[in-house]
Parts: C-alpha cells; sequence; structure tokens
C-alpha cells in the first residue's frame, strides 16, 4: 500500500491557541479523503501545512513522498490546491490564469496550451476562455480555480471548501468533476467540508477533525458502526416542548429537530422510554410517535463533535452573511 499522504502526531500552535493536535492521518493513493469538521476545527490550518503554506510546530508531514515545507520543489509539483480564498486573478481571462499557473510550474508552453484546453473542456468554460474572470460567477471561478490546481498535472488535488457557498447546480457540478478526476483519472483527492452530505456522498474514507484534534476516522459505514452501540430514537409530541433538560438527564445526547421533535441518542434507549413518558406527562404533552433510526453521518458528527445540525446551519449563515460584506 502506498501513502499520498501521511501526517503524524502533527500539532500547530498560533501563540496560545493551539489549532492541531497531536493529528495522525494517512490517505492511501488513488483515495477520496475527506477531512470534517466544523468552522474554526482547523482544517485550513492542515491543509495549509500539508501544502507547505505553513510550517507545523511539530511532527511527521509527508505528501508524495516528501516534505512539503521542507522539499518544496521536490512535492510542490505532485499536488494541485485550490485555496479557501479565491487565488483567481479577476482582470485576467480564464485562458491568462492558466496560462500564467503554468508557467509558474514551469510546464512547456505546448503542453500547457493543450492541458488548458483540456481542462477548459472538462469544466465547462470553454466558450468563457476569453472573458476576464471578474465577469464570471462564483461558481465559474470555482472551476477555473480547479483548472488552475490541475495545469500541472498533478497525483494528489487539495481542495479547501469547494463547494462552500455555492448554488445548488454549481455544487453538483464541481462534485461530478472531483468524482470523475478521482474514478478516471485516478488522482488522490483530500478536501476539507463542513457539508456532511458532501463528505458522505464523495469520500472513501472521512476524518472529523474538531477543535484541532481528529475524533474519529474511517469510512463512513465505519463511522456510523462506531456509533451504532448508542440506539437513536426520534419522538414527536402533539405540542411544542418547553425544555429539553430534564431529557438530557436521561441519555447521552438530545437534539431538538422541531418544536415539537427531537432525537434522543442512549446506549439504552429501552430503559429511557419511561423518562420520555414522564417527561411527557409532566409538560401536559401527548407522545404521538416514537421510531428508531439508524445512524447517518450527521449523527456521527453529532456524536463526536457535540454539535448539532442546526448550531452547523447557523454558523454556515453566519458566514456566508460575513462574505457577503
Ligand atoms: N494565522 C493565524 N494566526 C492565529 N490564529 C490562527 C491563524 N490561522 C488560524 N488560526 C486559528 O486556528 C484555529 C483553526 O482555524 P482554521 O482556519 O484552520 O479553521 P477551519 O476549520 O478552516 O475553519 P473554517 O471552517 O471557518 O474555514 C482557529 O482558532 C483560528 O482562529
Ligand atoms: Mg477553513
Amino acid at each position: 500500500m502506498t501513502f499520498a499522504i501521511k501526517v503524524n502526531d502533527l500539532t500547530k500552535r498560533y501563540g496560545r491557541v493551539l489549532a492541531l493536535k497531536n493529528v495522525r492521518l494517512e490517505v492511501e493513493e488513488g483515495e477520496f479523503f475527506g477531512l470534517l469538521g466544523p468552522n474554526g476545527a482547523g482544517k485550513t490550518t492542515l491543509i495549509r501545512i500539508l501544502t507547505g503554506l505553513t510550517a507545523p510546530t511539530s511532527g511527521e508531514v509527508i505528501v508524495a513522498g516528501g516534505n512539503p515545507f521542507e522539499e518544496p520543489v521536490k512535492v510542490k509539483s505532485r499536488f494541485g490546491l485550490v485555496p479557501e480564498i479565491s487565488n483567481v486573478y479577476v482582470d485576467f481571462t480564464a485562458w491568462e490564469n492558466l496560462m500564467f499557473t503554468g508557467r509558474l510550474y514551469s510546464v512547456p508552453r505546448d503542453v500547457r496550451e493543450k492541458r488548458a484546453m483540456e481542462l477548459l473542456e472538462i469544466l465547462g468554460l470553454k466558450e468563457r476562455r476569453d472573458s476576464p474572470v471578474r465577469q464570471f460567477s462564483k461558481g465559474m471561478r470555482r472551476r477555473l480555480a480547479i483548472a488552475m490546481a490541475l495545469i500541472h498535472d498533478p497525483q494528489i488535488l487539495f481542495l479547501d471548501e469547494p463547494t462552500s457557498g455555492l448554488d445548488v447546480q454549481s455544487t453538483n457540478v464541481i462534485r461530478g468533476i472531483l468524482r470523475r478526476l478521482n474514478e478516471e483519472e485516478g488522482k488522490t483527492i483530500f478536501l476539507t467540508t463542513h457539508y456532511i452530505e458532501e463528505a458522505e456522498r464523495l469520500c472513501h474514507r472521512v476524518a472529523i477533525l474538531n477543535r484541532g484534534e481528529i475524533v474519529a476516522q474511517g469510512t463512513v459505514e465505519e463511522l456510523k458502526a462506531s456509533i451504532k452501540m448508542s440506539e437513536i430514537v426520534e419522538v414527536t409530541f402533539n405540542a411544542p416542548i418547553p425544555s429539553l433538560s430534564e431529557l438530557e438527564k436521561h441519555c447521552d445526547k438530545v437534539i431538538r429537530l422541531r418544536e415539537n421533535k427531537i432525537r434522543l441518542y442512549s446506549p439504552h434507549i429501552s430503559r429511557n422510554l419511561e423518562a420520555i413518558t414522564d417527561f411527557a406527562r409532566r409538560n401536559g404533552l401527548e407522545i404521538l410517535s416514537v421510531n428508531t433510526v439508524n445512524p447517518t453521518l450527521e449523527d456521527v458528527f453529532i456524536r463526536y463533535t457535540g454539535l448539532d445540525i442546526v448550531a452547523v446551519e447557523r454558523m454556515e449563515q453566519i458566514r456566508a452573511k460575513g462574505s457577503e460584506r
């Protein structure tokens, strides 16, 4: 087995902030790997370290057979990066951006022109190749950034939240392209995301990063199985539920799905059913339904990060508002 990426005992401090703590991960060649985590988890920090843009405080990092920070010349030609903040020049055309990036990587002129044409075709930008990027939509700019990251035909593609802030259609186009690059061209893909469903749909393996620590790692199926010992039930009441604190005493976690619907995680739900009926009686509520559910990757995320999906979505809205300004 050959590893495309290997990280051991990696720690990164920014002054007093511990952004990454004892991170360990391995990505095989040809794998589609997802780093899933909420805002501030350390995803960008990790991707910056893997691509040699930031030095680690301590630990071992091997990417495409070398250390990206200490041996940049050896390693940088073997990977491409689509950064969190756009690196596309808006005063240049799509074509000029690709030629410029190709030159940075010393791709010979004929090779970079041929490759640029292919990439523009694959990414659906061929017709717009001579338009200045200033006139491009967000989704088109993101697709161009992907093309730029691929101009030197790297083995590994790093993407930091490639679909964040895009509409459903652009998101689907980009996901389709990434899947194709992985399946047909055999590229190793390492992406960060805070979209649980993106990780679930695309990735062979996922690591969940929370406050700088990897709290779970494995295939989506393995991660789901890891929380199987905990049962999940959804209870619907006939009226809004006042407070969950009383129920929280009885199980690992309770989250509110709607004002009259909750989801409980507990190692022994059957024993808690009595607590739920007591809770309903005391609050003058009637139980309309009780269903056990199979865990999704979202449940895994909730269990390991302590965050619920409502909190994640709220953060995303706040961030989207911030970037509009
Ligand atoms: N250059 C820096 N100087 C100081 N602190 C930093 C720096 N870069 C990141 N941090 C801190 O490190 C932590 C992780 O940040 P990082 O940007 O890696 O998170 P993230 O998972 O990418 O978040 P997001 O989903 O919002 O992009 C945060 O506490 C952040 O404030
Ligand atoms: Mg980030």
